[in-house]
């Protein structure tokens, strides 16, 4: 297996709610599989609203329920990320849009090569494209949340731990 770390940024609107869980399950699965040093994650947002603030409460609180600890502070894309990160994931196809048209403005493209993604298309049990914004709702959404987020970063990981063994 290669020694080289990919890095991972997971990416919703305002990097509060739904890409800290991304990012602290997608750390935490690495973890357990005895593959922490292959990956690297980071969080941020589409956009600025929440910038310096921790998660949400409830994205903290449904974390910790499940033993994982969320860190980090909330902060926005920006045009450097497509050069730092291998994959950049997007939690719904909004996200996806807008992370798409800021890789085509960014002036540092040429020769970038992230690789920007959906993150349900790694949900094995997935019935819709996007990870819901659960920030208007109650608790229940954040676990529902968790849930899709476990078996999406599980496939995730399942994928580029393949490309690991090429
Ligand atoms: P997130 O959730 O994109 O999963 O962090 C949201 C957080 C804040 C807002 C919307 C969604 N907001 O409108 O402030």
């Amino acid at each position: 297996m290669s020694s080289a770390t990919t890095s991972v940024l997971f990416v919703c609107l305002g990097n509060i709610c739904r890409s800290p869980l991304g990012e602290g399950i997608f750390a935490a699965l690495a973890k357990e599989r005895g593959l922490a040093d292959h990956f690297h994650a980071d969080s941020a947002g589409t956009a600025a609203y929440h910038t310096g603030e921790p998660p949400d409460s409830r994205s903290i609180a449904v974390a910790a329920a499940h033993g994982v600890r969320l860190t980090g502070y909330a902060r926005q894309v920006t045009p450097r990320d497509f050069e730092h990160f291998d994959v950049i994931v997007a939690m719904d196809r909004s996200n996806l849009r807008s992370l798409k048209r800021l890789h085509q403005r960014s002036r540092r493209r040429a020769g970038t090569p992230a690789d920007i993604v959906l993150m349900r298309d790694y949900d094995p049990g997935a019935h819709d494209a996007d990870v819901p914004d659960p920030y208007y709702g109650g608790q229940d959404g954040f676990e529902r949340v968790y849930r899709i987020l476990e078996r999406a970063c599980g496939g995730l990981l399942d994928e580029l731990s393949d490309t690991l063994r090429d």
